[in-house]
């Protein structure tokens, strides 16, 4: 399995472009089987959950074709299995968001039930319930979900008793070809909804109210091919401006708008860095040590919990003590044990961490846990003394592409090895 190691300790500066973002890519893809007819996507990144979703939708018997390096053209109207195999479901909860789309094409769908995860059990009981409500019938069997419809499903008013992202997107797709109006209350509100809205409208879709809490669909007959653009990963920018900050450098990202990050742009300017933006750029840029602040994990447009532990690293070094509060997911203090392990000084209790920082970290043997816990070892690696070498980096190529050639370029010292090399005589492999 591959590693990453860092040669800690560069102040980086410099341009780098955002992806197109992971989380908003996958609903979009998901949306293609709504689709009477081809659609190209633009600003597709280059990641395993990507491939993942279109191996998925290409074992469905969907064309599947790259036409340059972030453009894809997909076309479901030869499609014929509703389903979604476990073996391909196993390695990407976000397979889910195929069960809205394909009930709502085919009148039935059996999609394998994900698993627990590393941040938390993340149920999908919203997802069922919302389309039991639009007349689904749900069972589970042998770890699978069958849901099947009597004709059409029907628009209901659905009211999420907690704000789910994919949940939103799954009934958003479901309602779309739906009878009738539907209503989504408490409704998801992040950026990537949006981008799924505004797409599926430019196909001929007729939805309201995405960005706020309540979104309005009406069903239509049909939606036509034609194009959507993904928006730009926020969760990846924030990464390289805080991998910035961290090393006490200057970084500018470009191909973003400052609105997608505000909360984090925010506690940024509060620990005392200058923050710069234009419509298509956001700079970030240390002024000395950084200040420490509080956050409080929060559905959008709060501090996203996609982003607490890169923020959490960034703490590690602040002057004073900073109080990190998780809401969203019960598990995702993963990145602790091993941040503690390079020297940072963490008190957990509950969903809090206390982080009191310190005047340096050092470098260490860590393990990736999960693709967020990933980014924020990255960061500390980048930050400490010495050199950090990262394992399991399967979880950071989730949702960061060209991760090293990106941080290469902002002048860090970061190599990728891959364990068939026997680069490292004596370190035991992943098992
Ligand atoms: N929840 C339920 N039941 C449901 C759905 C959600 O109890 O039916 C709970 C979850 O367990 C969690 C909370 O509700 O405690 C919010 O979960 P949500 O459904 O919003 O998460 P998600 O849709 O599964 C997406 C992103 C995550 C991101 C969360 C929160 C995608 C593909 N994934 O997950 O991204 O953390 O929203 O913003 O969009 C990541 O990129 O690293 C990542 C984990």
């Amino acid at each position: 399995m591959d590693k990453i190691i860092i040669q800690g300790g560069i102040a980086l500066s410099g341009t780098i472009e955002a992806s197109g973002a992971k989380n908003a890519a996958l609903p979009l893809l998901a949306a293609a089987i709504l689709v009477d007819g081809p659609v190209v996507y633009h600003r597709i990144p280059h990641l395993r959950d990507i491939s993942t979703m279109m191996t998925l939708l290409a074992w469905q018997g969907a064309d599947v074709a790259y036409d340059d390096q972030h453009c894809l053209h997909v076309d479901t109207r030869n499609a014929s299995k509703s389903e979604a195999p476990y073996e391909l479901v196993k390695t990407m909860r976000a397979s889910s968001l195929v069960l809205g789309p394909l009930l709502a094409r085919f009148g039935h769908a059996r999609v394998s039930l994900p698993g627990g995860c590393a941040i938390g059990a993340r149920p999908i009981d919203m997802h069922l319930k919302g389309l039991e409500a639009m007349g689904a019938t749900i069972e589970v069997e042998q770890g699978d979900i069958i849901a099947r419809v009597d004709g059409k499903l029907q628009g209901a008013h659905i009211v999420f008793d907690q704000v789910t992202v994919t949940g939103t997107e799954n009934l958003m797709m479901a309602a779309v070809l739906a009878d009738g109006i539907t209503i989504l209350d408490n409704a998801a509100r992040e950026p990537e909804i949006v981008n799924l809205a505004e797409s599926l409208r430019a196909l001929g879709a007729k939805i309201n109210g995405d960005g706020n809490n309540r979104i309005i669909i009406e069903g239509v007959d049909r939606l036509h091919g034609g194009e959507m653009t993904t928006i730009a990963d926020r969760i990846e920018a924030a990464t390289y401006l805080a991998a910035g900050l961290i090393t006490g450098g200057d970084v500018t990202v470009t191909g973003i708008s400052p609105e997608l990050l505000e909360a984090f742009l925010a506690r940024v300017k509060e620990s005392g860095c200058l923050v710069e933006y234009g419509d298509d750029f956001i700079r970030c840029k240390a002024q000395g040590r950084l200040k420490a602040v509080d956050i409080h994990t929060l559905p959008h447009p709060g501090f996203p919990t996609d982003l607490q532990a890169q923020f959490m690293a960034l703490m590690t070094l602040a002057d004073g003590t900073s109080v990190v509060k998780e809401t969203i997911f019960e598990n995702r203090f993963m990145h602790v044990q091993e941040l503690a392990r390079m020297g940072a000084d963490i008190r957990l209790d509950g969903n809090t961490a206390l982080v009191t920082g310190c005047e340096r970290i050092s470098a260490a043997p860590v393990m990736a846990t999960d693709l967020r816990a990933s980014a924020s070892l990255v960061l500390a690696g980048l930050a400490a003394d010495g050199e950090t070498v990262i394992s399991r980096v399967y979880h950071i190529d989730r949702g960061y592409e060209r991760i090293e050639e990106k941080l290469s370029k902002l002048g860090a010292r970061i190599k990728r090895h891959s364990a068939s090399e026997n680069w490292m005589k004596g370190v035991q492999s992943d098992v």
